[in-house]
């Protein structure tokens, strides 16, 4: 949370601990099937490797997205219209957002982030590619209900949620997101998401698990920071990075994996893994049309139209909060 400029109010204990993190941490460390929830693998170190796999040949979703985004702006154009105030969960990306202003002309433009640096530096970004068109930034975690600046309260809403970031949650999270997302914009809102498709197994696999190392970096930097910011001793070099495709829940799975058994202290508790146990750090859902359209459904978004892009890797789907209707 931010008060004034530049001071920020994570709840930190005496000792310079980041309480949440902590409490997420022991409590992952001890369950059965270990998990940490993936938020905290986006520090600074964590963020800048994540900018980094978005260029990787492996990782196609941000080519792909960005391609529709491109190729499709004459569509949005018609469908949006012009006018409406885009409300754009999670801090905006410097080549996505622009893509989609452009092709519309919104008459406000409002970022929401949890992180008040990101949303500064977004924000800031937007308005100098865009003179003349309102900025509102809002700093809050759009997992909640979300109240929208009062300039904005009598514009028609487009919802932005780019980078399949939805498939990053499990159903009934991505379901309260939606229908938090629909509670905030209201209805006659629309909301444009990115969804990944389901896919070649070799092909997703390598999205998460790619030559250069750098996926695995970015899973191996939870470890560095575990053992930095929460005196650990977690031994890294009996961890392994693993990407694994679950079928059944479509979705790719990111995993650190024990090569032997070994034991570590975090915060002073003790745990410990046998050979071939794991870490689950990450979850990354895949739809195809219909389960997309029922994860839309169910979180009060009826689906409108729904673009590919030319290889059919990745979808854009432009939904609708309508008026709820009585139906069989
Ligand atoms: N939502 C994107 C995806 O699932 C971005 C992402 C989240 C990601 N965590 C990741 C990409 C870990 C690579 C590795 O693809």
């Amino acid at each position: 949370m931010m008060t004034k400029k530049g001071l920020r109010l994570v709840d930190h204990d005496e000792e310079g601990v980041n309480n949440a993190f902590r409490a997420d941490v022991l409590e992952g460390l001890s369950q059965e099937q270990k998990a940490i929830p993936a938020r905290w693998l986006y520090d600074d170190a964590g963020s800048q490797l994540f900018e980094d796999i978005t260029q990787l040949p492996e990782y196609y979703p941000t080519r792909a997205e960005t391609e529709i985004l491109t190729d499709r702006a004459g569509e949005f154009a018609d469908l949006i219209g012009r006018g409406r105030a885009v409300v754009e969960f999670g801090s905006g990306s410097s080549v996505k957002t622009p893509l989609l202003l452009k092709a519309i002309k919104p008459a406000a433009y409002v970022p929401l982030d949890i992180s008040g640096d990101f949303l500064r530096a977004a924000a800031a970004d937007l308005a100098t590619k865009f003179p003349g068109l309102p900025v509102y930034p809002v700093e809050a975690d759009f997992m909640r209900t979300v109240e929208l600046p009062k300039e904005i309260a009598d514009l028609p809403k487009l919802g932005f949620f780019p980078g399949s970031t939805i498939g990053n949650m499990v159903a009934r999270t991505a379901v309260d997101l939606l229908r938090n997302m629909r509670e905030t914009l209201g209805t006659g809102a629309q909301l444009l998401i990115g969804m990944d498709l389901i896919k070649d197994e070799e092909v997703l696999v390598a999205a998460y698990d790619d030559a250069a190392g750098v996926t695995a970096e970015f899973n191996y930097n939870l470890v560095r920071r575990i053992n930095r910011e929460l005196d650990g001793d977690i031994p890294l070099d009996a961890l392994n990075h693993e990407a694994r495709w679950v079928d059944d829940f479509a979705r790719i799975e990111m995993h650190l994996v024990a090569s032997r058994d070994i034991g570590f202290t975090v915060c002073g508790e003790d745990f410990s893994m046998r050979a071939g146990d794991t870490i689950h750090t990450e979850n990354s859902h895949k739809f195809d049309r219909r389960t997309a359209n029922t994860l839309l459904l169910a979180g009060g978004w009826e689906p409108q139209t729904r673009w590919l892009d030319g290889k059919a890797r990745f979808s854009l789907i432009l939904a609708e909060a309508r008026p709820p209707r009585s139906a069989p």
